[in-house]
């Protein structure tokens, strides 16, 4: 029997899979998402740990457990909170969730497009605050997506998704990225491969989809899009980030959605999680939404029982689904 700590709270499904396996479990029964103190005392002795974005696996984590720990299962396909190196030299074996959410995020994603551009969050604000309102030709007015163009940074399978649902809203397509995109796509969508400052500067929608790879590190996406960045999109575009909150400078942003260098943004994701900087919540053309990219109840069941699948392939030597790190 292996004892199996959870960060969070998991569907009972899950839950049920390691308990049928015969192994401990120790939940989390709390509200609210624990404090990092609750986390590094509840993993000492574990065998295995599922993890969560807000969970940092690093050297002071993989002390806290201890030696015997096997398997570190993170309930997201993003794993910029994991130290896969430190996992790797200490043979512990760290597991992702890829494919399970790429149409709740793209979902996600494209409803913040369309509630960037059609003005949707100043809406329902205006109506909430209870001040008088009525139609007029050019009230709210916002920016139609058809025959626009959708710059999509980062194609894998979550931009793919999205990219097909802009299409679907009749945007051409124009794509950014380390690679092509898988067989097929290109010509599914039509897309067109460019380069960042081609894509910043033609594209009426930038949406962002790619890892977020730390500052010093090749290929690094901190900061991708900074000031500088911003200054080369069209004045009339809208930048949307479902992907990770650091890939964008998010004081630029306030400036340039403060001075029109854009028009507007909608943000899943923030810097510094859960700390929205202040100057957005100021802004009327910022939709902002708390990190909700893959909450859908069938998507979240989904993650975690993969997350226990890794777990139990790992702990019953058959190796895990989606290790990370070749
Ligand atoms: C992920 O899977 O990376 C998401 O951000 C979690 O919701």
């Amino acid at each position: 029997m292996a004892r199996v700590v959870l960060t969070n709270r998991l569907p009972d499904e899950a839950v049920e899979l390691l308990v049928g396996a015969g192994h401990e479990v120790d939940g989390w029964e709390g509200a609210e998402a624990p404090s990092r103190e609750d986390v590094l005392a509840r993993v000492a002795g574990a065998d295995a740990v599922v993890t969560m974005v807000t969970d940092k696996v690093d050297d002071s984590f993989l002390d806290a457990a201890g030696e015997q720990l096997r398997v570190v299962a993170n309930v997201a396909v993003g794993y910029d909170n994991i130290d896969v190196a430190a996992c790797r030299e200490r043979g512990v074996v760290a597991t992702n969730t890829p494919g399970v959410l790429v149409d709740a995020t793209a979902d996600t994603a494209f409803a913040l497009v369309l509630m960037a551009t059609r003005r949707l969050g100043e809406g329902e604000r205006l109506i909430r605050s209870g001040q008088p309102w009525k139609w007029g030709m050019d009230f709210l007015l916002g920016m139609g997506l058809q025959g626009k163009v959708f710059g999509l940074v980062g194609p894998g399978a979550i931009g793919i998704a999205t990219a097909r649902r802009a299409k679907a809203f009749g945007m051409e397509i124009v794509y950014q990225g380390r690679s092509p995109m898988k067989p097929g796509a290109e010509a599914e969508l039509g897309a067109r491969r460019v380069d960042l400052p081609e894509l910043l500067a033609t594209a009426d929608v930038v949406s962002l989809h790619c890892p977020l790879i730390p500052q010093g590190q090749p290929d690094s996406t901190y900061h991708l899009i900074d000031a500088d960045a911003l200054a080369t999109m069209r004045g009339s575009a809208y930048l949307v980030n479902s992907a990770r909150g650091p890939i964008v400078d998010e004081a630029a942003l306030v400036e340039a959605l403060r001075d029109g260098v854009i028009a507007g943004a909608g943000l899943d994701v923030f810097e510094d999680e859960p700390r929205v900087h202040p100057g957005l919540l100021e802004l009327e053309n910022v939709v902002l939404l708390p990190h909700l990219g893959s909450a859908t109840v069938e998507t979240r069941t989904a993650m975690a029982t993969l997350a226990v699948r890794n777990v139990l392939g790992v702990l019953g030597g058959d190796g895990p689904l989606n290790p990370l790190g070749g």
